[in-house]
């Protein structure tokens, strides 16, 4: 995208005026072009949270917050979740376009072909403490992963991307088996081995969950809600994870190690935390007998800092459409799992019933976003819930994966390095430590 010179932004500094380009995307989002910013007038901007920052230009996400859009490589979400799978958005998302049949079955194939750990990796995976967290393992897991396929991860990004087909399905085929692997050795259970003839949701869930003597056959729809959350979170733009794949790519680094670090930004209850902390919430306010109504009075009013978890987020500010996909979806997959009655389920509604109408949440445009209900269809998928943030991780890995791609190949690649407003001492003389008071 290059600046369009019909348009311009003016700036008045110190009496002196300045016009600095304004850039137009695709659906027509503006913004002014700074780069000459400092250069010229010796300012820098100052976006703490970096919310009203432009970090990059992407073909990948489209998302509108007012809207309640949300669009991988141009289509709908609305479309992909009714006619696609996870495997082939994971495709669309890090190729650019559906794939062809013959696409397909090659993806697949690779997938299938790399599911399988080194098996040093597994015994590496095995030696984790069953106190571990499943997403300190997982982190772990993704980073080692440049240690055991060296030539994948050279540091060196076009030497990188002539690799990249084989790096990426290892990524995506991978990740799910080491997940897997870390919720099994936080219960010091055995290990399993991916089966090739099954797909992918199927086939975490084998590993996850069937032993030596009881091999695990998860139902249709089962298998179904677990490709629709995965498919639904598949990539977001610039949230919090990815812009730090994007910063630790900037600097040269491999995949691997690049898209580790997504895992770790991901891993705190504002980000893929939240759907974990909406289920600890539930429970918390069932322990206490509130059906919801005392929370929502204590999360309005700040008390003890409390947060209605699921709700808000830094981009959607109605409905996050994800969020209507998957509450629509539920209902269905609870029916085929036979759920009758959660309570967790109802103090849920009762939250967002009486949310929704409450002017706090209403004025500061806080809406249910998707980990209000993702975390509860885990619940009933069965998904333990020190797993639910691993389950986003390997959702939201084909998004790392194209926006490392982006990065890597984008020839004129700038580090990240963003400036900050100095507030500690001014200069000062160095004190020898038998003169301190
Ligand atoms: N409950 C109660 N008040 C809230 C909430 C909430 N969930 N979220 C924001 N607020 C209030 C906040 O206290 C502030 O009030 P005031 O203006 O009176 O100080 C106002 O709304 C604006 O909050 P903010 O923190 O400046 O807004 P933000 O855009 O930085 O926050 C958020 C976005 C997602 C961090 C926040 O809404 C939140 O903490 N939500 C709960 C955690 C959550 O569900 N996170 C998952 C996000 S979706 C998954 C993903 O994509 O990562």
């Amino acid at each position: 995208m290059t600046p369009t010179p019909q348009h311009h932004a003016l700036v008045r500094l110190d009496g002196k005026d300045y016009h600095f380009p304004v850039m137009v995307g695709t659906e027509n989002e503006k913004a002014i072009d700074i780069r000459t910013l400092r250069q010229e007038t010796g300012y820098i901007t100052f976006d703490e949270g970096l919310g009203d920052t432009g970090s990059c230009t992407s073909s990948i996400t489209f998302i509108d917050g007012e809207a309640g859009i949300l669009r991988y490589r141009g289509y709908p979400i609305e479309q992909l979740a009714e006619k696609s799978s996870f495997v082939e958005a994971t495709y669309l998302v890090i190729y650019g376009d559906l794939p062809t049949v013959e696409q397909r079955k090659r993806f697949s194939q690779m997938l299938t072909k790399h599911a399988r750990l080194h098996e040093g990796m597994t015994k590496f995976l095995g030696e984790f403490p069953s106190a571990s967290h499943p997403m300190a393992v997982l982190s772990s897991g993704v980073n080692s992963l440049s240690a055991y396929y060296p030539y994948l991860a050279t540091n060196n990004h076009q030497r990188d991307l002539e690799h990249f087909d084989e790096a990426a399905a290892i990524a995506i085929s991978k990740v799910r088996t080491i997940a897997a692997h870390s919720y099994r050795v936080s219960r010091g259970l055995p290990l399993n081995y991916p089966r090739p003839d099954f797909g992918y949701c199927e086939n975490f869930l084998h590993l996850m969950f069937s032993e030596p003597y009881n091999e695990f056959v998860p139902t249709p729809e089962v298998a179904q809600a677990l490709n629709l959350f995965l498919l639904l979170h598949a990539d977001h733009e610039q949230n919090c994870s990815t812009s730090t794949v994007r910063m630790v790519a900037s600097s040269g680094a491999n995949l691997f190690t690049s898209i580790a670090a997504g895992v770790n930004a991901l891993w705190g209850p504002l980000h893929g935390g939240a759907n974990m902390s909406v289920i600890e919430m539930l429970k918390s306010i069932h322990a206490e007998g509130d059906d919801g109504t005392k929370f929502i009075a204590a999360a309005r009013s700040g008390i003890g800092e409390q947060r209605l978890m699921g709700f808000g987020h830094r981009v959607y500010k109605h409905y996050d459409p994800r969020a209507k996909i998957i509450k629509a979806s539920f209902y269905k997959a609870l029916a085929s799992l036979r759920i009758k009655d959660d309570p967790l389920l109802n103090i849920a509604m009762k939250l967002e019933e009486v949310a929704l109408r409450d002017d706090y949440f209403l004025s500061r445009k806080l809406y249910p976003n998707v980990d209000f209900y993702s975390g509860l269809i885990m619940r009933a998928v069965g998904i333990p819930e020190n797993m639910f943030t691993v389950m986003f991780a390997i959702g939201r890995m084909p998004g790392w994966v194209a926006q490392w791609h982006e990065v890597a190949a984008n020839p004129k690649l700038k580090l990240y390095r963003p400036r900050q407003i100095y507030q500690g001492s001014p200069v000062r003389d160095y004190v020898p430590i038998e003169q301190r008071g």
